[in-house]
């Protein structure tokens, strides 16, 4: 038998995700792992989501109201503009697919272009490269974003720059005059995809509201994500906000039911519980402190960051990560990214924080 797969496919090399905890548990034989690979926010989830998905689930044998409209309204309400401004997806990962799909096309010679940093997020690399486009990835300054040689990649077939800030995995990001100046010289025919995946941790106050630019009509779409602080990755709820009419046209193109009902219901009572949200970012922030002057202990290379993780500079990151797995820690190694001798620890609880610091102790001390 033979499949005919497209180039473009066959050479696509797959996101590769956080191990699983349970996974790792059957593996070793053992009950207690810590999972701080996937940048999830380690306090769990409002209360008061947990509440309304419980009450919610005995209505699961109907659909979901594809148009999300209660989700629409809290999100509107959040951010202080209409309704339209929205597009809700399965993850904001799903929203990134849908935007490409979209606008980007691939039956242009040349194809079109995706411009972002070496470092950036994998997903929107791989979801220009399944469109059967091209993404083009230009070389980062210290460990940022390089504005310059973004522009300066952005060409007659550049549709989307792609910038998360901040950026996963160096917890770095670019100030507001630094955008500002991207997105002024930015073409007619090219928009910026600015990824916010982790506003709520940043308290820096040089750290830009990308929503400030869609309010002002620029050519930006922001997303933002339950996945984070508000402690809902596993229900897969992330939005992008923008221009109505430009949303318009990605409606089209989801899935109709793409925003489960216990999905919608949790994100909706999670935008009510500031309580809690309060409370991760405190705990996220205390976490950070002690990581970093432990770290600095240890006498490692790590970055300041601005997110719930940190990029830490390992040696041989693959080799460590394995002997952190056998001491039932599981982290991130960053050689999928690009940076072969780093890995990635999300802050997690203090407990989980003592017991990968432990364990980092102890395969550093045996490397
Ligand atoms: C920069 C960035 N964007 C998007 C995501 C994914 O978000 P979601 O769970 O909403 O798909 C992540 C998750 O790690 C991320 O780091």
């Amino acid at each position: 038998m033979t499949i005919d797969v497209p180039e473009h496919i066959a050479t696509l090399i797959p996101y590769s995700p956080g191990k699983p905890v349970e996974e790792l548990e059957r593996e070793l034989g053992i009950t207690n792992v810590v999972k701080l690979a996937s940048n999830e926010n380690p306090f769990g989830p409002s209360p008061k989501a947990m509440e309304a998905v419980r009450r919610a689930v005995s209505q699961v044998h109907r659909y979901p109201d594809g148009g999300s409209y209660h989700l629409h309204q809290a999100l509107a309400e959040r951010h202080g503009l209409a309704p339209e401004h929205f597009l809700i997806g399965n993850g904001s990962n799903e929203v990134i697919v849908d935007i490409i799909n979209t606008y980007m096309r691939a039956d242009r010679r040349p194809a079109d272009r995706g411009v972002t940093g070496e470092y950036a997020f994998l997903v929107f690399r791989l979801a220009v490269q399944s469109r059967g486009c091209t993404p083009v990835m230009v070389p980062f300054r210290d460990y940022r974003h390089d504005p310059k040689a973004l522009l300066a990649a952005v060409d007659e077939q550049t549709r989307f720059v792609y910038v998360d800030n901040p950026n996963n995995p160096c917890g770095t990001f670019l100030r507001a005059e630094e955008l500002d100046a991207l997105i002024a010289a930015l073409p007619e025919h090219c928009w910026l995809l600015l990824d916010e995946a982790y506003f709520e941790y940043v308290d820096d106050p040089r750290y830009p509201d990308g929503v400030r630019y869609v309010r002002d009509g620029r050519r930006v779409i922001v997303l933002r994500t339950f996945s984070k602080v508000f402690g809902l990755a596993g229900l897969r709820v992330g939005y992008a906000i923008a221009d109505p009419e430009l949303l318009s046209y990605v409606n089209r193109v989801r899935d109709p039911f793409n925003v489960n009902m216990l999905a919608q219901i949790g994100a909706c009572a999670a935008c009510t519980d500031t309580e809690h949200l309060e409370r991760c970012r405190l705990g996220t922030a205390a976490g950070k402190a002690w990581l970093a002057s432990r770290l600095g202990e240890l006498g490692v290379d790590f970055l300041p960051t601005v997110t719930n993780f940190y990029l830490i500079r390992v040696g041989h990151g693959g080799a460590v990560y394995e002997a952190l797995l056998r001491e039932g820690v599981i982290v991130r190694p960053m050689g999928g990214f690009g940076l072969p001798e780093h890995i990635r620890v999300t802050i997690g609880t203090q407990e989980e924080n003592a017991r990968f610091m432990g364990a980092l102790r102890r395969v550093l001390k045996r490397a």
